[in-house]
């Protein structure tokens, strides 16, 4: 039995609007993602975040699972409606405090807060106002609120992410429109994520400017393992197009301080106003990366965008269709040290969506502790090759809201009765608790 090394922390992660619930208690303002969820046919059943896993609510028993669960970290996001329910302006005292209690309980359980500043849910006022992401504007309000989260939690929470995959926010929210705000220009998705980066630039400034002694900060990146479909050179070179537009777009600028090529092709070059890319670039203490699925990629001549499209994987698939390939994260562990950078790495999210079947109370879930099993494994293989991996955040805790798809796929290692809010331990779950206590995977077999 291989152990994990002794600086290695096992984690669960959510964030705000999948779980929380209460959505206009306490001076909440609505976010993108209420006003979204709110329109008809934008959701699968349209479902919404409304009630969620009413964790504002639950939040001491949903510590008391992690500490039985033994996680020593859990990632979690603050909204940012709840502090500023405008953006900006006066701070909401009550939304703050519902963050201090949370991190109050995690620390007396011994468990280390790792925070997301931004998981998705920008205030719906600043959509409205001047078109959220679009405004170079909404940076510089996201700077302000954060620098408020590092005054109030900075020298009690280790850990800060500035944004959860920045990537989905301005490609499906801006691009394909699944995601809120659900628009569908692809310059709109340029400027969006232009300023997405710049918004973790001035954080990062605001971080550094508070002086705090032991609090590190990172940006959680969304990371595709893409593979061509053959090795015909059209399918390779489409491989080389996507991996631009899927991965280099954001880690490029962030630890290179340069748009790709293929990105700058998109007049990204007049939204850049000078020292943008050396704020971007500015270092970060660690890196967040999120790994699902590998892409196997062709080369199509009919999309006038991408050259290129993404095959149906073959194989074992999750509930959502995604392929599963341990393999894949080992290569984009591998890859993010040998290309760009040796900072130590977090696993900040993997996890798969299968058709739970509660039956006497229980959950086999073995296709889940497979898939655990397999990704652990891949990460003990990426440390032996010597890439500093740090942590696993396993997604999720608990059933939750998964974004367009509603309730309908369930990440957690704890099934939600949305009835009765009653979480119930899957098997996976118990596997998980016998990992961390052994600090091992178990032997097959
Ligand atoms: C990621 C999101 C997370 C969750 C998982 C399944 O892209 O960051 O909130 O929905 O997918």
């Amino acid at each position: 039995m291989e152990k994990f090394p002794a600086d290695f922390l096992f984690g669960a992660a959510t964030s705000a609007y999948q779980i929380e619930g209460a959505v206009q208690e306490d001076g909440r303002g609505p976010s993108i993602w209420d006003e979204f969820s709110h329109t008809s046919g934008r959701i699968a059943g349209d479902d919404t975040g409304d009630n969620a896993c009413d964790h504002y609510h639950r939040y001491r028993d949903d510590v008391q699972l992690m500490r039985e669960l033994g996680v020593q970290s859990y990632r979690f996001s603050i909204a940012w409606p709840r502090l500023y329910p405008t953006g900006r302006g006066a701070l909401n005292q009550k939304g703050l405090d519902f963050y201090k209690r949370l991190v109050d309980n995690l620390l007396e359980a011994g468990i280390q807060p790792t925070v997301t500043l931004y998981h998705w849910d920008l205030p719906q006022a600043l959509q409205s106002q001047s078109g959220g992401w679009l405004s170079r504007d909404t940076a510089a309000a996201f700077a302000d609120y954060v620098e408020t989260v590092f005054r109030e939690l900075g020298d009690v929470v280790p850990r800060f992410i500035t944004l959860n995959e920045p990537w989905c926010s301005a490609v499906l929210g801006h691009f394909f429109g699944q995601h809120a705000p659900g628009t569908q220009d692809v310059r709109g998705a340029f400027m969006a994520a232009h300023h997405l980066l710049l918004a973790h630039g001035l954080a990062l400034e605001a971080f550094r400017a508070a002086g705090l002694r032991e609090a590190q900060i990172g940006i959680t990146n969304i990371l595709c393992d893409n593979v061509p479909a053959s090795d015909r050179p059209e399918d390779v070179t489409a491989v080389t197009r996507m991996d631009a537009l899927l991965n280099r777009w954001f880690l490029d600028p962030l630890l290179k301080g340069v748009y790709p090529a293929e990105i700058q092709e998109f007049g990204v070059q007049a939204l850049t106003q000078p020292g943008d890319l050396e704020k971007i670039s500015a270092p970060v203490d660690f890196l967040g990366v999120n790994y699902y699925q590998r892409n196997v990629i062709e080369a199509n001549p009919n999309d006038p965008l991408l050259g290129a499209s993404i095959v149906t994987p073959s194989g074992e698939r999750t509930a959502s269709g995604w392929g599963i390939h341990p393999e894949g994260l080992y290569r984009v562990l591998r890859r993010v040290r040998d290309e760009y950078s040796d900072l130590p790495i977090y696993i900040t999210e993997s996890g798969a969506a299968f058709e739970d079947v509660l039956e006497a109370g229980q959950i086999h879930d073995t296709q889940r502790i497979r898939y655990h099993e397999g990704h652990l494994a891949a990460v003990q293989r990426a440390i032996a090759d010597g890439v500093p991996v740090r942590g696993y955040f396993l997604w999720s805790l608990l059933d939750n809201f998964e974004w367009a798809e509603g309730y309908d796929k369930h990440f957690g290692l704890m099934y939600v009765d949305y009835e009765t809010q009653q979480r119930i331990w899957k098997d996976s779950a118990k596997w998980y608790q016998q990992v961390i206590a052994a600090r091992a995977l178990p032997t097959p077999g």
